[in-house]
C-alpha cells in the first residue's frame, strides 16, 4: 500500500515535471530567436568590413561549394556502401573516415591511397575509375566532412602528380 502510494506521488511529479517541460518547449523557439538574430548580424558585418576582397571572397567560396558538392556526388555512388553516409564505417571491416588519421593527416597520403587502394583489402584503387577533379572533390569532401574541418582542399593538378 505505501508502495503504491509512492508511485503516485511520483506520477503526480512526473506528470508535473513533463508539464513544465512542455511549457520550457512552447517558450524555446523565441529564446532561439537571439542566437540567430546575432549570428546573422555577425556574418552580414564581415563582408562589409571588408569591401575590397568581398567580390574575391564571395567567388572562392562559390568555387569550394562546387567542389564540396561533386566530392558529396563521388562519394555516393562510389564509397557509401563501406564507409556509410554518416562516415563511420563499419569498423573493424570499412574504417571511419570520420576522425580517421589518415584523413585528417598527410593531404598527399590520403591522394595516393584512394589513387591506389590498400592491397590486400577490400579498399580498392579509384585511380582507373575517377578523373583527376572527382578524386580531388572526393578527398576534399572527405576532410571536411563527417565532423573532419582540415579546412584543406585537394586540386586536380596534385591528383595528376601523384598517379
Ligand atoms: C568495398 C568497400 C570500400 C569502398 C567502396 C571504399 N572503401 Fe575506402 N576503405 C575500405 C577499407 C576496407 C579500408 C581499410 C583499408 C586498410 O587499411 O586495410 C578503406 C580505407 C579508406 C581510407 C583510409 C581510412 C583510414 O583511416 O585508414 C580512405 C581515406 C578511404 N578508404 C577512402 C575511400 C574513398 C574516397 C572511397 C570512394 C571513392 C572509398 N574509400 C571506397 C573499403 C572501401
Amino acid at each position: 500500500m505505501k508502495k503504491l502510494t509512492r508511485y503516485s506521488v511520483f506520477a503526480v511529479i512526473i506528470l508535473f515535471l513533463s508539464a513544465c517541460g512542455d511549457s520550457t518547449n512552447t517558450s524555446a523557439p523565441s529564446n532561439e530567436v537571439e542566437p540567430s538574430t546575432s549570428a546573422t548580424a555577425a556574418a552580414s558585418s564581415e563582408p562589409a568590413a571588408e569591401v575590397a576582397g568581398a567580390s574575391e571572397a564571395a567567388t572562392t567560396q562559390v568555387a569550394e561549394a562546387d567542389v564540396m558538392k561533386l566530392g558529396k556526388q563521388v562519394y555516393m555512388r562510389n564509397c557509401v556502401a563501406c564507409h556509410q553516409p554518416n562516415g563511420k564505417g563499419i569498423p573493424p571491416a570499412f574504417p571511419s573516415i570520420a576522425n580517421s588519421d589518415v584523413v585528417t593527416g598527410d593531404l598527399d597520403a590520403q591522394i595516393s591511397l584512394v589513387l591506389n587502394g590498400v592491397t590486400g583489402s577490400a579498399m580498392v584503387a579509384f585511380g582507373p575509375q575517377l578523373s583527376d577533379e572527382e578524386i580531388a572533390a572526393v578527398v576534399t569532401y572527405q576532410r571536411n566532412s563527417f565532423g573532419n574541418n582540415t579546412g584543406d582542399e585537394a586540386t586536380a593538378e596534385q591528383v595528376l602528380a601523384l598517379r
